[in-house]
């Protein structure tokens, strides 16, 4: 079956519960498109465990906060098909900002999924505030349409990850959240749709986020316990041209902040590389 690509709900809902009659698991990747081989490896792996594969594309107006790159993100439905198709997806959903959020005058107007402030007061949620309401709002949406058995998620937005299997447990909602690994490129930068914003020379900028995260990870291993001394650590051996936003330490299990350093510690970061916001992570004891 060659793709398909649908933007209108019903037509949506209509195609898949022909699919669920015939006994058809539904695996759905929700992404905002300009799709590298980060979306790739969740397209495969929802191949690999549901029969259809549903990848959302949907640049979701309400996650973006006001100055933001909502405008100008990337938009490529064209080559996300090919992308799509070749990992093995079979349904593109792409609907219109209307179709999602029919005749709304103001966001403020919507009912929204909100997770909770402790939890999005750390990390991303603490400068882009209001972000994980468009968030869990959006792939709420995104699951009633699609009522799909099992959605994938990247560990890239670790934070995003985190929040979204607690909505589901915490709103039994019926789907199985698989977290992917995080894609980087050979030179270790984190694949990101917003990579295609940066310049060569703020690419070369860009890698030393990932080689902070790794010095970290490396300090720790030969014995370095102290988090302010790891901190340190990550600080020296970011490019002087990153603006660091957060560099964070946190527990796996319940994401709060940790100094205490053991199983499934994560650290993570958020910097600018001229005017690019980009995010990392790496978990420092597995
Ligand atoms: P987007 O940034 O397009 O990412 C879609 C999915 O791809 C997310 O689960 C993200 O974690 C994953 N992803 C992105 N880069 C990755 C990488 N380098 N390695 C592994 N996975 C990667 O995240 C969103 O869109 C939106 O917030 C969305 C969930 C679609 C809601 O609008």
């Amino acid at each position: 079956m060659s793709i398909k690509v649908i933007n209108k709900i019903d037509e949506l809902r209509e195609t898949l519960k022909e699919l669920r009659c015939e006994s058809k698991s539904i695996g759905l990747v929700p992404t905002m498109g300009c799709l590298h081989a980060g979306h790739k490896s969740l397209i495969e792996k929802a191949h690999s465990l549901a029969d259809i594969t549903v990848v959302s594309v949907f640049v979701n107006p309400i996650q973006f906060c006001p100055g933001e790159d909502y405008d100008k993100y990337p938009r490529t439905l064209d080559d996300d098909k090919i992308a799509a198709e070749s990992s093995g997806a079979d349904i593109i959903f792409a609907p219109s900002v209307n179709e999602m959020y029919p005749n709304l005058q103001k966001f403020s107007d919507l009912t929204m999924v909100v997770p909770p402030y402790e939890l999005t007061d750390i990390m991303c949620g603490k400068s882009r505030v209001g972000h994980f309401d468009g968030v869990e709002t959006v792939v709420t949406k995104l699951f009633n349409i699609v009522q799909p058995d099992i959605a994938c998620f990247g560990m890239k937005d670790i934070q995003q990850l985190f929040l979204i299997k607690k909505m589901v447990k915490d709103l039994n909602i019926p789907v199985e959240i698989i977290s992917c690994p995080l894609v980087r490129e050979a030179s270790g930068l984190a694949l990101s749709s917003r990579n295609k914003y940066l310049s060569d020379e703020d690419k070369k900028i860009a890698l030393s986020l990932n080689k902070a995260l790794n010095a970290i990870k490396q300090g720790y291993e030969i014995g370095i316990k102290d988090t302010k001394k790891l901190f340190d650590i990550g600080l020296t051996n970011l490019n002087k041209n990153v603006e660091l936003e957060y560099l964070e330490f946190v527990n796996e299990s319940n994401f709060r902040h940790t100094d205490e350093i053991n199983k499934a510690t994560i650290c993570a970061l958020a910097a600018r590389v001229g005017n690019v916001r980009l995010i990392d992570n790496i978990v420092i004891e597995v």
